[in-house]
């Protein structure tokens, strides 16, 4: 059975994006669960916030952690807060691999500047938000096996640091 291939890691670090390429390559089936939540409930993420809470959230997003659980040959991209629950990281780990996707607070401040999608770094000061986050989150995502610097490297360079610890 093919292990899915679980993305984590900080928002703006690119794992939709590379989740979709290394999909591809690999051919394996691609899936987002924030695009998955957003489907199913016909809201955007931020809409969901917004009018229903991020308890609201957190419970779709772990439907869809327990659906793709069951499944096999998946590369996923959760969403940055997926792995803070541990029910959601013994899911995953059931049959996944963890590869986390990091970059430094400038970079990922770059990224998510003009970006309004995402809910928790749209109130106040947002470098003061990214960097407190990702002091908060750091622990959790040293589950994985391999963590890929998606700051320094190019996409091409990242995929191919995937694509060699897999094989
Ligand atoms: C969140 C990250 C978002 C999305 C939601 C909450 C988080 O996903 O799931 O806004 O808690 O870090 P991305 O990491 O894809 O931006």
């Amino acid at each position: 059975m093919k292990k899915n291939i679980i993305l984590i890691g900080f928002m703006g670090t690119g794992k939709s994006s590379l989740g979709r390429r290394l999909a591809r390559r690999l051919g394996y089936k691609f899936i987002d669960t924030d695009s998955a939540i957003e489907k199913v409930t016909g809201k955007t993420v931020a809409q969901i916030f917004r009018k229903d809470g991020e308890i609201r959230f957190r419970s779709e997003e772990k439907l869809q952690v327990r659906k793709l659980s069951g499944q096999s040959g998946l590369v996923v991209a959760t969403g940055g807060g997926t792995v803070l629950d541990q029910e959601n990281v013994d899911l995953l780990k059931q049959n996944g691999i963890f590869i986390c996707l990091r970059a430094d607070p400038e970079i990922i401040l770059q990224r998510v500047k003009n970006k309004k999608r995402r809910p928790l770094l749209s109130r106040g000061d947002l470098w003061e938000n990214i960097t407190r986050l990702l002091k908060e989150r750091d622990s959790s995502y040293e589950i994985a096996e391999l963590t890929v610097d998606t700051g320094k490297l190019s996409f091409d360079e990242a995929l191919n640091q995937i694509r060699k610890f897999l094989q």
